[in-house]
């Protein structure tokens, strides 16, 4: 029978074949972070609209043409989030953790939305896992949670990804240099789209990103804000390279990369596979010393990244095998109810067990066992006592009933 309702276009694809990857991409997060230090926190799903508008930019893309916004029954502006950092600060500012030891390392993993044009390794809806540290500006900081990344994606088995590495300066270096950045685009200004043209104003920066041919000529001889770091930000992304030498993390220097989020300070980074194709960004971040005061603090430096997991699913080179019941109870039509105790009784045991459930006869029971991968297959026939076998050497044992669950269980020697 064929449904009419859909899912929303564009939702992710985490269908049961592949939360293996997607597991492992979380479980091996979790490890990686908490060992680090990191502690888990959950923000809402929606919060107000202008969380985000402040918080990651009105002339971003994320901001003016992506996000999924609506106002509730109380007349509230709300979003469906479309990145963490924001929310983040929020709950760093709501509940004191400026209290906390600093900086405050936290981490996250969950929904995210975004109204793009869904395409392989974009969605509507997608997974992040995410990592932030508030609190402090040294740049062994940048250094530790790029390395973190670095981690995770090598743990994962993913040997493609290349590391673009940049600075954007602080605020007020900044400043002056998209000054010559505006000056040079208006100079130029009939190369541009006519997108790069109408935020020549409110973020130059973004012509770097575009993919329009002659606003790429126009960039790549644009002065760069590498060229113009003050004498601070030079010597703190210094250290972050070296840092990252010493920690045998390799990076490209990129002068010209600028993330989709207006928050930026000093350093930024971004890990791409090429094999992904359009797609390629599997995660990024960098420092953003500003937003806390933007959002109502007193001035916080911070620096954290978010990774795509779809993207780091897709990127996996190695297939993630499905966890499979180590024992399928295999029964005649008289033992049907003693196999589902027996079952029981295993997992209560620790045992993954399992046992058909649409009334096969035995023999199509034994495909199911040989189906679902189970390591071994328990009969119970009426006209004998029950039998243990090892799927793979066809090998079989008599076991009496009341002593299965021991003989089983993993404890059993
Ligand atoms: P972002 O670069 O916008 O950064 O997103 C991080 C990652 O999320 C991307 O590298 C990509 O893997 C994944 N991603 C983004 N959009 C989509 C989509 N539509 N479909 C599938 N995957 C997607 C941030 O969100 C920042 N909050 C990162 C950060 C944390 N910066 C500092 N702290």
């Amino acid at each position: 029978m064929s449904s009419s309702f859909k899912a929303p276009r564009g939702t992710f694809d985490a269908l049961p074949e592949k939360q293996p990857a997607r597991r492992l991409v979380e479980d091996t997060s979790r490890l990686l972070l908490e060992r680090a230090g990191y502690a888990r926190i959950e923000t809402p799903i929606f919060e107000e609209t202008s969380l985000f508008a402040r918080g990651v930019g009105e002339s971003t893309d994320i901001v003016s043409k992506q996000m999924f916004s609506f106002t509730d029954q109380g007349d509230r502006e709300l979003t469906l989030r479309p990145e963490g950092t924001a929310s983040v600060c929020r709950a760093y500012l709501e509940h004191g953790m400026q209290k906390w030891p600093q900086p405050a390392k936290l981490w996250y993993s969950g929904p995210f939305f975004r109204h793009e044009r869904p395409q392989a390794g974009r969605y509507r809806q997608f997974q992040q896992i995410g990592a932030e540290a508030i609190g402090s500006d040294s740049p062994l900081v940048d250094a530790e949670m790029i390395a973190l990344l670095a981690d995770l994606i090598s743990m994962l088995g993913i040997t493609d990804a290349r590391l673009r590495l940049g600075s954007l300066g602080s605020v007020d270096s900044r400043a002056a240099y998209l000054e010559e950045l505006r000056g040079y685009l208006r100079a130029n200004d009939s190369e541009l789209s006519e997108e790069v043209r109408g935020r020549i104003d409110s973020n130059p920066l973004r012509a770097f990103d575009a993919d329009h041919e002659g606003t790429a000529k126009v960039m790549a001889e644009a002065p760069t804000m590498l060229d113009r770091l003050d004498a601070a930000d030079a010597e703190h992304f210094e250290v972050v390279k070296g840092v990252l030498d010493d920690l045998g993390v390799t990076y490209e220097l990129d002068p010209s990369l600028v993330r989709g989020l207006d928050y930026y300070t000093r350093t930024v980074f971004e890990f791409t596979c090429d094999s992904l194709g359009a797609q390629s960004g599997v995660g990024g971040g960098g420092r953003y010393d500003g937003l806390i005061e933007q959002l109502g603090g007193r001035p916080t430096p911070a620096v954290g990244w978010a990774a795509g997991v779809e993207r780091l699913v897709l990127a996996m080179p190695n297939q993630v095998p499905e966890p499979r019941a180590e024992i399928f109870v295999v029964a005649d039509d008289e033992n049907r109810k003693r196999a589902l105790r027996l079952v029981v009784d295993l997992r209560r045991a620790g045992v993954s067990a399992d046992l058909d459930l649409a009334e096969r006869a035995t023999k199509g029971q034994m495909k199911q066992a040989d189906r679902v991968g189970a390591k071994s297959c328990v009969i119970l026939d009426s006209d004998r006592e029950p039998v243990v076998r090892d799927m793979e050497s066809g090998e079989q044992v008599s076991v009496a009933l009341s002593n299965l669950v021991e003989r089983l269980s993993p404890d059993a020697s």
